[in-house]
């Protein structure tokens, strides 16, 4: 039976590598790309699948109902990744991530729902984050995030997705709603908005610019491949529970100076172009996934994550693909890094 997935934000770094996953591995789908391209979404990411019969991309806005009620109907399967998604930003202006993060995401939710004289418009996956559960002490390396970690954000990035992420929960437990949540960690791969440190750091190196990092370094993260997460997904909507959270990891703790370093190995330059910045408001210090219910559940795992390869590989995407960065980094991209760097970027 043909499928279509109505998919949220599948113009940005995630949604893009998914639209690309799924026409890959399921070939009697159809994916309907809903995407209002705010500045991190870029149609040119999947401009080689114009024309293509099983792809549809539609401008709009996830607030707007107008527009998802129609694209409901189509749907037996939503996965809602639209989101504003930058920490920083966040702390520069609120508004917009709790309008598109909380508002947009019980739009879709209340369209999901009403669609098709009430049946619904299917499973409905929300893609959330680990950031909900706040952070780690780095005293404590034993510790790491399960599904009934308690919710914590620390951000107003983090704040606004733990929205989104309950009013999964509520539609569930109110409506009975299809609603299964994903809790990921920090993703790396190809066709990240190069404000996110791997593309940052390794672009800025390639125009022989210092890498600004935060604070003393010792910031843990759980770094996993976005294959890997479009991959978790994709099990979740085919195999997970209604009503069930599952946390995605790539079982892959680095500090970011250890991020750091490895960037520089990998481009061959010197520690010298390491630039400390004052470190980010209320920055989180670890971020660590315990990934076992998707490996018990569902037996998914990670398999792509793993360093130095996977890290490389990134790496060298960038390396090869420099039109494409240039083009995002000359936009919108400028004002901002100035404002957050004070330097040019
Ligand atoms: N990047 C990570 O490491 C990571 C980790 C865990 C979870 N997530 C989650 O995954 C999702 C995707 O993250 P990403 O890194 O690809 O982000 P991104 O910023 O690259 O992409 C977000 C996309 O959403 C679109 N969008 C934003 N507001 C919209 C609106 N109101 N209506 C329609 N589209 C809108 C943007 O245009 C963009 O294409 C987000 O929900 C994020 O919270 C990201």
């Amino acid at each position: 039976m043909t499928r279509t997935l109505l998919l949220t934000g599948g113009c940005g770094f995630i949604g893009s590598n998914f639209v690309r996953f799924v026409l890959a591995n399921r070939p009697d789908w159809r994916i309907i790309n809903l995407d209002v391209l705010s500045y991190s979404g870029n149609p040119e990411n999947l401009a080689d699948l114009e024309g293509d019969p099983r792809y549809r991309f539609v401008k709009g806005d996830i607030c707007d109902m107008d527009t998802v009620a129609p694209l409901m109907e189509e749907a037996d399967g939503v996965v809602h990744m639209a989101a504003e998604s930058h920490v920083d930003r966040s702390i520069m202006d609120s508004k917009p991530f709790v309008v598109s993060n909380v508002l947009g995401t019980q739009t879709l939710l209340d369209a999901a729902r009403r669609a098709k004289g009430g049946k619904g418009a299917g499973r409905f996956v929300l893609v959330s984050t680990d950031e909900v559960y706040g952070s780690l002490p780095l005293e404590r390396p034993d510790l790491r995030f399960t599904e009934e970690t308690p919710l914590q954000p620390n951000s107003p990035y983090a704040a606004s997705k733990t929205g989104a992420d309950l009013l999964a929960r509520a539609a569930f437990h109110t409506f009975g709603m299809d609603v299964v949540t994903t809790r990921c960690s920090n993703n790396f791969g190809p066709y990240q908005f190069p404000e996110k440190v791997i593309p940052l750091f390794v672009t800025n190196l390639m125009e022989n610019q210092q890498v600004p990092l935060y604070g003393d370094g010792k910031n843990v993260r759980d770094w996993i491949h976005v294959d890997d997460h479009c991959e978790g997904v994709l099990t979740v909507l085919e195999k997970g529970r209604a009503g069930e959270v599952y946390n995605i990891g790539g079982d892959n703790e680095r500090s970011n100076l250890e991020l750091t370093h490895a960037i520089l190995d990998i481009m061959g330059k010197g520690k010298d172009m390491i630039r400390p910045v004052q470190d980010r408001l209320g920055h989180d210090r670890r971020y660590a996934i315990d990934a076992s219910k998707m490996a018990n559940e569902l037996g998914w795992r990670p398999s792509r994550s793993a360093w130095p390869d996977a890290l490389e590989s990134t790496v060298r995407w960038y390396v090869d693909n420099r039109s494409w960065w240039q083009r995002v980094k000359s936009g919108a991209y400028r004002e901002y890094y100035a404002k957050q760097y004070g330097a040019k970027g």
